[in-house]
């Protein structure tokens, strides 16, 4: 098996041989490097195991280079790290667990390569390769880790019941690998187990849940980690509201669509045209509220009134649920819900331009998220459906350019402010002020006066005298 390292690379390992000698440790590159590095994957975070006290070696490696990075270190989990060149090297001190006959909690204590094998999560993850004078180089896969590897397998070294327990964290983790890496697949032995331990998941904290979720996010076709959760059952334990939009209800013959594969899609045609995390999660969560506003109106069919608004007050709930930032991200998501029909609904009337105005006006720095979310919306079975669909939503994308070139309403504030408003009549900050000011913008956004301060002041002034304000006196 042959791998390339960089001279960087080969440098950093040569120290770590040097050093470990000098102590009398055996050393070995574990885990995803060795993994990537087969898989021909770009990889930064640098794993190494010594049979013998890590943070020693981390120490005494650290040393060897001019510069001396600083050791950041981890006493009660012997874990030291440091940074060299971009990398983020990790020691750890091979390790294996026994059992005592009286106690069913395990025992640590210091290990061979092969104990710390063991206890590794994947066999494509407990590859290592020796760092040793002798056998430099040299690949120790005790489970067929290359094998697995090649055939694209996710299997646990031990069974998985055990690997799980060690970690529940690692049910999220297999998923997560079966969505990163293209092709791998779960081998059914394991898939049970994850069903079998899911209710494990609740002991592990919710930040490294999301920690994975979000790898899944950011991976080329999410809806493969997604489905995996859902079928799985593990994504009910930690998120209930997005199973909550699956399944198919029919009445009087008539059904709607399953929402939770059509987010899915959703969110695979936004991957396709971003990268950004954030509006991945929009698409994730854009019709989050339609069990909630589920209804079958007779002779009609099914209807979802006011979803977009539900939704918008359900995303800072659920952020706070699943830990993720309370802040300008968690608004920005929850503009995009409110405003994902906005669009849409340009490709069924007329489109005046005064439309046009209210949407860039109203989704503001967001508008080019924003129709990247409502294209990536439109699913359907019918392929000719879609077609039609799409032609039309590329009318409204080149109107809404032309408006924008003229209007230059995106980021646009009315020409006359509160505070001006409140100057001009000598008023103190009151529902009058409102009134005016919404007024403006309203007549500008509708194309009943112009975009400019003139008009503005006309109208203000005629406004004022219907509000009985006093005119100024110029
Ligand atoms: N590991 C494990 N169980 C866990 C986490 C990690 O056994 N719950 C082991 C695996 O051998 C893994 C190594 O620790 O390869 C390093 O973990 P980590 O850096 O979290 O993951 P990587 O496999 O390196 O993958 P990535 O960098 O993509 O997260």
């Amino acid at each position: 098996m042959d791998i390339v390292c960089s001279q960087q690379e080969l440098k950093l390992f040569e120290h770590v041989s040097e050093a470990a000698t000098k102590m009398d440790v055996r050393s070995y590159l574990v885990g995803g490097f060795v993994r990537d590095k087969i898989l021909g994957r770009p990889t930064k975070d640098v794993d190494i195991v010594c049979t013998g006290d890590g943070i020693a070696l981390a120490h005494a490696v650290a040393a060897t280079f001019p510069h001396k990075p600083q050791v950041n270190f981890f006493k009660t989990f012997g874990t030291a790290q440091f940074r060299y060149e971009g990398f983020d090297v990790e020691f750890v001190g091979a390790r294996k667990e026994s059992y005592t006959t009286d106690s069913r909690k395990p025992q640590v204590e210091p290990g061979t390569i092969e104990d710390d094998q063991l206890r590794r999560d994947f066999t494509i993850n407990a590859l290592a390769i020796s760092l040793n004078k002798d056998d430099f180089g040299k690949l120790v896969d005790p489970f067929n880790g290359v094998e697995d590897l090649q055939n694209k397998i996710i299997r646990t070294p031990l069974g998985p019941d055990i690997t799980f327990s060690d970690d529940p964290l690692r049910m999220m983790r297999a998923i997560r690998f079966a969505t990163q890496l293209d092709g791998f697949r779960i081998v059914d032995d394991v898939f049970e187990a994850i069903n079998r331990n899911k209710e494990r998941i609740k002991i592990v904290s919710q930040e490294r849940i999301t920690d994975e979720l979000n790898k899944i996010m950011s991976a080329k076709k999410p809806s493969v980690g997604f489905d995996l959760l859902f079928s799985s059952g593990l994504l009910k334990e930690f998120f209930p509201q997005l199973v909550a939009l699956s399944g198919v209800e029919i009445i009087e013959g008539k059904g709607h669509k399953d929402n939770f594969y059509h987010t899915l899609q959703v969110v695979d045609n936004t991957a396709d045209k971003s990268e950004d995390l954030w509006l991945r999660w929009a698409a994730l969560l854009h019709d989050i509220a339609k069990p909630a506003t589920k209804r079958y109106e007779e002779g009609h069919g099914w209807t979802f009134h006011g979803h977009e608004v539900v939704g918008e007050r359900m995303v800072p709930k659920i952020f706070k649920q699943l830990k993720l930032p309370q802040n300008d991200r968690m608004k920005y998501v929850a503009k995009l819900v409110l405003l994902h029909l906005r669009p849409i609904s340009l490709t069924k009337e007329d489109i005046t331009d005064s439309a046009m105005r209210r949407l860039l006006f109203d989704a503001g720095e967001e508008i080019d998220d924003l129709m990247i979310l409502c294209e990536s919306d439109i699913t359907s079975k019918n392929r000719l459906k879609v077609k039609r669909y799409l032609e039309n939503f590329e009318l409204v994308k080149q109107r809404l350019r032309e408006v924008e070139e003229n209007d230059k309403i995106r980021n646009w504030q009315p020409p006359i402010t509160g505070d001006e408003i409140m100057r001009i009549f000598n008023l103190t900050p009151s529902r009058e002020v409102g009134v005016l000011k919404t007024a403006i913008r309203e007549a500008i956004l509708d194309g009943i006066i112009p975009n400019n301060q003139e008009a503005a002041y006309a109208l203000l002034i005629e406004k004022a005298k219907e509000l009985n304000l006093k005119t100024p006196n110029h």
